[in-house]
């Protein structure tokens, strides 16, 4: 099947890595379902298509925290497109806050979003999926690996979905590929950046949303990446390869 057929959901899509990665895959002429809570910024996302594109990326409002809104986005891609290719699990939340001052609930709406969503996605994508011979895509981040201060929460569920994008490439095996990507910094506002931001990363720059959205690219291209599963791939401009001594 020509990457001109494929239909990938996107979740997070509204914004930053997953407004890139929705935008890259319908550039190269898939097909999009963008979920997001953030209906004013899905209402942008589909104004932002090339006109060569227009029609390509379909939006739905909801919440990937929510079992009912999952199921119902795979119902609307199916109904939509007819066929599920691919999962981008992209939509998360950060709560940095101190664990002493830190609601159950709100630990509990860390993990929902961030880590629930992508079971939610293989249990109710997982059998069109296996039909289309199709990927899954995981979002963690270096944050798996190593943290700042009053970030458990978040830091749980990427280091949740490094063991998650393992256990279901084998659950889903041999139909299904399932990886994630690690993002270090991804300058996802435009804010402006001191050189120092820059330096500490080995390539001399933060990252930008597209650097992510070509790996993903990459990753669901089962032609390209067909031999790649179960993996998670680190893009942070080497920031976590160099060792830190004070001089
Ligand atoms: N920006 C970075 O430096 C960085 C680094 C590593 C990992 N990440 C990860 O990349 C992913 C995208 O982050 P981003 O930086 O583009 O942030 P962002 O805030 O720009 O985008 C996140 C999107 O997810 C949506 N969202 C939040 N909760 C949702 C829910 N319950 N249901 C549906 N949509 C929801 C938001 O509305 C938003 O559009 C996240 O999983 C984040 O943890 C980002």
């Amino acid at each position: 099947m020509s990457k001109t057929e494929k239909t990938t959901i996107v979740t997070g899509a509204a914004s930053g890595i997953g407004r890139a990665i929705a935008l890259r895959l319908a550039g190269e002429g898939g097909r999009v379902l963008a979920m997001d809570t953030d209906a004013a910024g899905l209402a942008d996302l589909a104004t932002a298509q090339a006109e060569a594109e227009a029609g390509r990326i379909a939006t739905l409002a909801g919440d990937v925290a929510r079992e009912e809104d999952v199921a119902s986005c795979v119902a609307e891609a199916m109904q939509r497109f007819g066929r599920i290719d691919a999962v981008v699990c992209n939509a998360g939340i950060m709560k940095r806050v101190p664990a002493a001052e830190l609601s159950y609930e709100d630990w509990h709406r860390v993990l929902d979003v961030n880590l629930s969503q992508s079971f939610l996605f293989a249990k109710h994508a997982g059998s069109e999926l296996r039909k289309a011979r199709g990927a899954m895509l995981l979002v963690s981040s270096t944050r798996a690996f190593m943290s700042e201060a009053d970030t458990e929460s978040y830091s749980a569920t990427k280091g949740g979905l490094f063991a998650l994008a393992h256990s279901l490439a084998v659950s889903l095996s041999p139909e299904v590929r399932v990886n994630a990507v690690a993002p270090g910094w991804i300058n996802v506002s435009g804010e402006a950046l001191r050189p120092v931001d820059h330096q500490q990363h080995l390539v001399g720059r933060v990252g930008e949303p597209d650097d992510v959205a070509h790996a993903a690219s990459f990753l669901l291209d089962g032609e390209k990446a067909g031999f790649i599963t179960g993996q998670t791939l680190v893009i942070d401009g080497g920031m976590t390869r160099q060792m830190i001594y004070a001089h």
